[in-house]
C-alpha cells in the first residue's frame, strides 16, 4: 500500500512527536523534515530515520512528493507557512495557535476551502479517551444539566527567572502566553466536550518576572533545566506567567480556568471538573487513564480507561486493554488517525480544524482584551 507522503517543519519538542504519531497511523510516511538549523535538522532526520532534511521550509514545500505538511514552528510562523503550504497544493496540519490574528485565520480558512485541502489544527488533547468519554456522557445526559465548569492548565517550566523560551516574547507567541499556549487546549476541550460556546470572559493576568534572563545560545522548549548557568542577557517580559479567566458558557453555565507556567511541581497538568444536576466528573491529564465521577446519592466512582467500560465513541480512542496506560503520545496518534482518514477517505472532520483554530484565537483575544481593560468581554 502506498503511504501518504508527509513533511514536518520544526524539530524542537513537538515536531518529533508529530513524526512518531504520523508513523503510528500506519497510512502515512514522513519523507522530509526541516528546522531553522540545517546541520541539526540533518542530524535529527538521521536519528529519526527520515529520508531527507531541507535547509529551508520553502524547499520542503517545493518537494512535489510531499502531500501533507505539518507546521511545528514557533507561533509567529504558523500563518505564513500554512498559507504557502496551501498555495503549494499541500494539506496542512498546523500546531496551535493557528495564527496571531483573526484576519489571518479567516484568510487561511478561505484558502483551504478554495483549494479543497484538509486543514487541521493539532488540538490533540481532545483525543484522550477519557475526554471523549466525558463528551459522550454529557451528550447522553449522564451529568444532567451542566451548572459549572472549573479547572486549570498548569506547568512549572518557567518557574525560574533563568527559564526562557521564545514563548515569553509577544513577537513570537502573540499577545498572550499561557492562554494561547495551554489555555487554548483547555477552552478547545471544554467547548468540544460540552457542545456549547463560551459567551463572555473576565480575566486577571500576572507577570511574576518582569525581566527574564535569555541564554545567548539557542534553547529548545523544556531544555532550560539542562543548561549550565552561563551567559544570559536580560529581556523585559510582557507576556503573562499566570491568568485566571471567569467565563460564561451557553445560556447557563458559569466557570473559571487558571493557566500558569510558574507552579512548582505541576509539570503539564490540564484539569477540569464539570458539575451537573445529576453527577459531576473530574479529570487530570497527569492521571489521564482515570475519570472521577461524583454522585450525591451513591458512592463516588473512578472509571479506569478500558474500552469495555466506555461508550463506543470513546472506546474508539483507545488502542490497548485497560491497565496498559495510554497517554500524551497516544492522544497524538488518535488525532492523527482522524486527520489522515479525512485526507485519504474524505471522511470529514472528526479532528480539530482551522475553524477550531480560529475559535481559540478569538477566545485568546477576548481574554487579553478583558485582562488589559479589566472588564468582562463578550464573544
Ligand atoms: N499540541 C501540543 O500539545 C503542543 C505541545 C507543544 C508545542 N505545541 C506547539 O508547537 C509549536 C512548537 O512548539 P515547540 O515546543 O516544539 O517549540 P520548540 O522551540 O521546541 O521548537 C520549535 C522549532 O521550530 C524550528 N523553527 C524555528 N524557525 C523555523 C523556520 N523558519 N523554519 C523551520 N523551522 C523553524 C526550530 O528550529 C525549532 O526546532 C508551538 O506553536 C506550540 O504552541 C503544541
Amino acid at each position: 500500500m502506498s503511504r501518504v507522503k508527509v513533511g514536518v517543519i520544526g524539530l524542537g519538542f513537538i515536531g518529533p512527536v508529530h513524526v512518531e504519531a504520523i508513523r503510528r497511523t500506519g497510512v502515512a510516511e514522513v519523507v522530509a523534515v526541516c528546522g531553522n538549523n540545517f546541520e541539526k535538522a540533518q542530524k535529527k532526520a538521521a536519528e529519526m530515520g527520515v529520508d531527507r532534511a531541507y535547509p529551508d521550509y520553502k524547499q520542503l514545500l517545493a518537494d512535489p512528493e510531499i502531500e501533507v505538511v505539518h507546521i511545528c514552528t514557533p507561533n509567529n510562523l504558523h500563518y505564513q507557512i500554512s498559507k504557502e503550504a496551501l498555495l503549494a497544493g499541500k494539506h496542512v496540519v498546523c500546531e496551535k495557535p493557528l495564527a496571531l490574528e483573526m484576519e489571518q485565520c479567516d484568510e487561511l480558512i478561505e484558502l483551504g476551502k478554495k483549494l479543497n485541502k484538509v486543514c487541521a489544527v493539532n488540538f490533540n488533547m481532545r483525543a484522550y479517551p477519557i475526554v471523549q468519554q466525558v463528551r459522550d456522557m454529557i451528550e447522553r445526559g449522564d451529568l444532567g444539566e451542566i451548572f459549572s465548569i472549573n479547572g486549570s492548565y498548569t506547568q512549572d517550566w518557567m518557574l525560574l527567572d533563568t527559564d526562557y523560551s521564545w514563548r515569553a516574547e509577544p513577537k513570537y507567541t502573540g499577545c498572550t502566553r499561557t492562554v494561547a499556549d495551554i489555555g487554548s487546549h483547555w477552552f478547545d476541550m471544554i467547548e468540544h466536550i460540552c457542545g456549547q460556546r463560551v459567551t463572555s470572559v473576565c480575566a486577571d493576568f500576572a507577570t511574576f518576572y518582569k525581566v527574564r534572563k535569555r541564554p545567548l545560545k539557542p534553547v529548545e522548549t523544556y531544555s532550560g533545566k539542562i543548561l549550565e548557568p552561563g551567559d544570559y542577557e536580560e529581556i523585559p517580559v510582557e507576556t503573562e506567567d499566570y491568568s485566571t479567566v471567569l467565563f460564561r458558557m451557553g445560556d447557563k453555565i458559569h466557570g473559571s480556568c487558571t493557566t500558569c507556567q510558574t507552579m512548582a511541581g505541576r509539570k503539564n497538568r490540564l484539569y477540569f471538573e464539570i458539575a451537573g444536576s445529576k453527577a459531576m466528573v473530574a479529570w487530570d491529564s497527569e492521571k489521564c487513564n482515570e475519570l472521577w465521577i461524583g454522585s450525591r446519592e451513591g458512592a463516588n466512582q473512578t472509571l479506569i480507561r478500558d474500552a469495555s467500560l466506555m461508550y463506543p465513541n470513546a472506546a474508539g480512542y483507545t488502542s490497548y486493554p485497560g491497565g496498559h496506560n495510554e497517554g500524551f503520545a497516544d492522544s497524538m496518534k488518535h488525532h492523527m488517525i482522524r486527520i489522515y482518514d479525512d485526507i485519504i477517505n474524505h471522511s470529514g472532520a472528526s479532528h480539530a480544524t482551522f475553524e477550531d483554530g480560529r475559535r481559540e484565537v478569538e477566545i485568546c483575544n477576548a481574554v487579553y482584551e478583558s485582562a488589559v481593560n479589566e472588564k468582562w468581554v463578550k464573544l
